[in-house]
């Protein structure tokens, strides 16, 4: 019995995360968030996002679109990334360097978003390792912009907080565009990945937040 519940647990923890390009994109689509980010979503591989702010409860595997506690959120969370249907990840891609943003539209509200983007988290030099804990994507350098945890102000409807996942571009390193005293808000990730050659992104996943 205990392996069969351990079996099963293994298998669920396999479903939960987001396990298809076509749903993640139609997610994208139906919260606007192409439209709204100015990016174009064609994904190529899934972005897992894993949060584990609090080690008493089991970590939460991200699936887009799901609603996710604050506190939850309070801590970074772990990125991983497969390619659907790809046993290793593709020549073009390496095993990175990556590039991570985070970034709220809804900010301070999904009706009134003069503060957005709120750049939650951006950080490069992201290499695909197999760990402890399996399969990660592991920052090799401080991100540009610490992770800073959802904290949409009370009385607003829910926040998304949109994850994107860039192949790093050469020139990503040596930008001067943001670094950690840049105001987090009024980022814009379109114009800042035209200006860094990051392209669009080749994975994301997104969450909602309430107050
Ligand atoms: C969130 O965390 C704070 C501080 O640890 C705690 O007081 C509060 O009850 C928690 N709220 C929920 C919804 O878990
Ligand atoms: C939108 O939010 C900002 C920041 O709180 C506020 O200054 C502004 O008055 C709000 N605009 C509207 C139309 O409510
Ligand atoms: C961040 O960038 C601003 C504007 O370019 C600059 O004045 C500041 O010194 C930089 N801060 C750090 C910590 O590099
Ligand atoms: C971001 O910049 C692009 C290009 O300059 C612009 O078209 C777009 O409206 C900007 N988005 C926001 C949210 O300001």
């Amino acid at each position: 019995m205990v392996i069969v519940s351990k079996i099963i647990t293994f298998l669920a923890l396999q479903f939960v995360a987001d396990s298809s390009l076509r749903t993640v994109k139609q997610a994208f689509k139906n919260a606007k968030l192409p439209h709204t980010l100015g990016i174009e979503f064609k994904p190529k591989a899934l972005l897992d996002v894993v949060f584990l702010a609090d080690t008493s409860k089991p970590p939460i595997d991200v699936i887009a679109g799901m609603a996710v506690l604050k506190n939850d959120t309070s801590t970074q969370p772990s990125f991983s990334v497969t390619f659907p249907g790809k046993r290793v990840i593709p020549p073009e891609y390496g095993s990175g360097p990556f590039v991570v943003t985070v970034l709220d539209p809804d900010a301070p509200s999904p009706q009134n978003t003069s503060w957005a983007q709120v750049r939650h988290f951006l950080a490069g030099n992201f290499y695909f390792e197999f760990g402890a804990s399996g399969p990660q994507l592991v920052n090799k350098t401080p991100a540009v912009s610490d992770w800073k945890a959802p904290s949409p102000p009370e009385g607003s409807d829910a926040h998304k907080y949109a994850f994107l996942l860039y192949k790093q571009s050469p020139e990503f390193n040596d930008q001067t565009l943001v670094n950690s005293s840049t105001p987090i808000k009024n980022f814009n990730i379109s114009q800042f990945a035209v200006a860094t050659g990051l392209g669009q992104p080749i994975a994301g996943t997104f969450i909602l937040v309430a107050p």
